[in-house]
């Protein structure tokens, strides 16, 4: 049989077969959307990029591990303790260990929930449970923004899907009107959004879509990714914060943020827990979070909560230093002229005109050693590109101040004012 081979830029011989591929990447790169992997050597909650004559500090405010509890000694030491790196198999055959169970206990205790389930990944937990309890008569209401794992939960649901404008609960309510008069008897229906908009790092007026939950007696799913550890007086979250358990069905999460993990988890009431393990695809056919990362985040839920299985959780420093923290940036922001968009969190957007700005000023921002990641779409809708930045605990005020003089110095330049 006849193969035909191309060279490719490195020299390597390309099969026709995958040249697609090439081509996509290729027309990527003309767009300005091409994405490529950096190389990072660990270094704390900064960041060194291998130099060929030096390592280079990089100030990194493109990590959620907010609370920069990922290097804490606590949790190394704890991790060092576990005796096995892998569960072995999922949950439902031999992996349902007791480090699982006491995170989940943990977990439920810390956001005032009847029970928890633990999953492979934040993105698994979304997928789990927005795949399993919406079906096909069902229709989702979900907000614009949701974040991609939510958006392909619900999608392999086959549910009826309407999203509605960010935030706004009037759009929402008009759509469950509607929806309202055309579902057939024993249809559900289900809205989906975040408490803190991970691109946009504003929040969801919870209280008001809850109202709207109970009057359309809707099942309200709450991603709880960024919020988590952070905001409320004990970090425990938007949802607890309001005092909505009782009205939210459930809250999804992740560990990999402020928790300083990886994993993800579902909050909600303990028939929906069963129901999960009986049906979510992601948590029966996907092998058991590994021990190492569940005690991970069980000492980072004991760090932030006092008195970690009872719920009563006393110390919210943390949460709360951070947003100090991310409110002294906004003023340094403002102080020099650059706007930002409407957040309140540990996440600031900086607006950008277009593409190839934001990925100039991101690239500018980087060679001076500041790593503030240039966001376009798919992530967020074309003409809202941004530059994102993202606080943690290993930003001092003066790292901060830095950084704010750095972008207005660059924006300068970029946009010809500069001397
Ligand atoms: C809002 C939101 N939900 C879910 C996830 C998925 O979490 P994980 O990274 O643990 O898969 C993310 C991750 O960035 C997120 O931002």
């Amino acid at each position: 049989m006849l193969r035909y081979f191309f060279l490719t830029k490195q020299g390597s011989p390309l099969s026709e077969k995958t040249r697609y591929y090439q081509q996509a990447v290729e027309s990527l790169l003309d767009s300005d959307q091409k994405r490529a992997l950096v190389r990072r050597e660990d270094s704390g909650g900064l960041w060194e990029l291998p130099d060929a004559s030096a390592h280079r500090r990089v100030l990194n405010l493109a990590s959620n591990d907010y609370l920069n509890l990922s290097h804490d000694s606590r949790l190394l030491e704890a991790v060092r303790g576990v005796s096995t790196t892998a569960a072995g198999s999922s949950r439902l055959l031999s992996g349902n260990l007791d480090y699982h169970l006491e995170l989940e206990s943990k977990l439920s205790g810390y956001l005032g929930g009847e029970s928890a389930l633990v999953f492979g990944a934040g993105y698994l937990a979304n997928l789990a449970v927005l795949s399993a309890l919406p079906s096909r008569n069902d229709v989702v209401f979900s907000d614009k923004l949701i974040h991609a794992s939510a958006i392909d939960g619900i999608m392999l649901s086959r549910a009826r899907h309407r999203r509605f404008r960010h935030n706004d609960t009037q759009h929402l309510e008009s759509l469950l009107r509607d929806e309202q008069e055309r579902i057939s008897d024993g249809s559900k229906l289900f809205i989906v959004v975040e408490s803190l908009y991970s691109m946009d790092g504003d929040f969801a007026p919870l209280s008001e879509i809850s109202e709207l939950a109970e009057s359309f007696n809707a099942i309200l799913v709450v991603d709880e990714a960024h919020a988590i550890g952070v905001i409320g007086p004990e970090g425990r979250g938007l949802v607890a914060s309001l005092g909505l358990q009782e009205r939210v069905d459930v809250i999804t999460g992740t560990l990999s943020k402020a928790l300083a993990a990886y994993g993800g988890f579902a909050v909600c009431r303990a028939h929906i827990r069963e129901y999960l393990i009986n049906s979510a695809r992601p948590f029966i056919y996907n092998t058991a979070l590994p021990p190492m990362q569940a005690v991970a985040a069980s000492v980072a839920l004991d760090l932030l909560c006092k008195n970690g299985t009872s719920g009563l959780c006393q110390n919210g420093t943390l949460g709360s230093q951070l947003l100090e923290r991310a409110e002294s940036m906004r003023k340094f922001l403002s102080d020099r002229g650059i706007p930002t968009l409407a957040s309140a969190s540990q996440i600031i957007p900086i607006p950008m005109p277009d593409a190839a700005r934001a990925v100039l000023l991101a690239s500018r921002m980087a060679e001076r050693g500041i790593l503030t990641p240039a966001i376009r779409a798919p992530t967020v809708p074309k003409g809202s590109e941004r530059l994102r930045l993202s606080l943690t605990l290993a930003h001092t005020v003066s790292h901060l101040e830095e950084v704010a003089d750095a972008l207005a110095e660059e924006i300068d330049s970029i946009s010809g004012k500069g001397t």
